[in-house]
């Protein structure tokens, strides 16, 4: 892995003063979240109320039966969706009630999301993929594919910025779309099944990647049902129904991080 990996360290914004070491401030609250859609009629309650608080450079593993919700939460903690119900309190910024302009922006700053299907544009390079975030940002070309081309080299693929999406295979694609969600240097990268269309080995890969992220400060947020995958985690937290079942740190793993 690149030695590029640093520890975020300094670059932390506190939201809660001096006084509060930054591994114990809360990045995620979420109180009482619920998600309901509506079908003509008909009501589908998806998230039924989940609480919770995810603190700065924690590595939470979300699982749970097909259904259960997982995608729905995290499209809430990516501000891709907005709940029905209850509080979501982003780094100190109560995201709940925010407009759709607003929360592009806290998308953009705060945010970097990764797909199961990779979602790149194909007739982009892999440095244009990942330098799009940067033009929504409104940063110049140069200084675009400069800081495009160093978060390639962050997951080994400075040699393929180039290619586009069809030319890479598919642990590739993803280690592009991991770069692009690196690339706005965000605190927090949710991934909704990263593994989901990889091979064990690839996907073993992919996880080295999100190890490596965490390693130098970055809270991650993962989705997986595969309990190899989400061992790599600190903390699981397993939904049923709409509901928090279980919510368990793995001491041993926490106490080496
Ligand atoms: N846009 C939508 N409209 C109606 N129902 C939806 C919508 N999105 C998800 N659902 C329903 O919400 C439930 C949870 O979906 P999802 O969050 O995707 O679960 P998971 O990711 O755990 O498999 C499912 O029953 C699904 O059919
Ligand atoms: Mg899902």
């Amino acid at each position: 892995m690149a030695s590029w990996f640093k520890r975020r360290g300094s670059s932390f914004r506190s939201i809660f003063g001096t006084a509060t070491p930054h591994y114990m401030q809360g990045i995620i609250h979420l109180d009482g979240i619920r998600k309901n859609y509506f079908l003509g009629k008909q009501v589908i309650e998806v998230l039924k109320g989940i609480s919770l608080v995810i603190s700065r450079n924690e590595y939470v593993a979300l699982m749970g039966p097909s259904g259960s919700g997982k995608s729905t939460l995290m499209n809430i903690l990516g501000c891709l969706d907005t709940p029905t119900g209850g509080q979501y309190v982003l780094n100190g910024q109560d995201v709940s009630r925010m407009t759709d302009n607003s929360l592009a922006g806290v998308r953009n700053t705060e945010i970097g999301f990764v797909f199961q299907q990779f979602n790149l544009l194909p007739r982009l390079t892999a440095a244009e993929n990942v330098a799009l975030p940067l033009v929504y940002a409104g940063v110049p070309k140069k200084k675009r594919m400069e800081k495009a081309l160093h978060v390639l080299d962050m997951v080994n693929l400075a040699d393929r910025s180039q290619h586009k999406p069809n030319e890479l295979s598919g642990g590739q694609n993803q280690r592009v779309a991991i770069a692009r969600a690196l690339v706005n240097d965000p605190a927090m990268i949710l991934a909704d099944e990263p593994t989901g269309n990889l091979d064990t080995k690839t996907s073993y890969e992919i996880m080295e990647i999100f190890g490596a992220i965490h390693g130098r400060g970055n809270t991650v947020v993962l989705v997986t049902h595969e309990e190899d995958i989400a061992n790599h985690a600190h903390r699981i937290i397993r939904l049923r129904d709409g509901v928090i079942e279980t919510d368990k740190r793995r001491e041993a793993a926490a106490a080496f991080s």
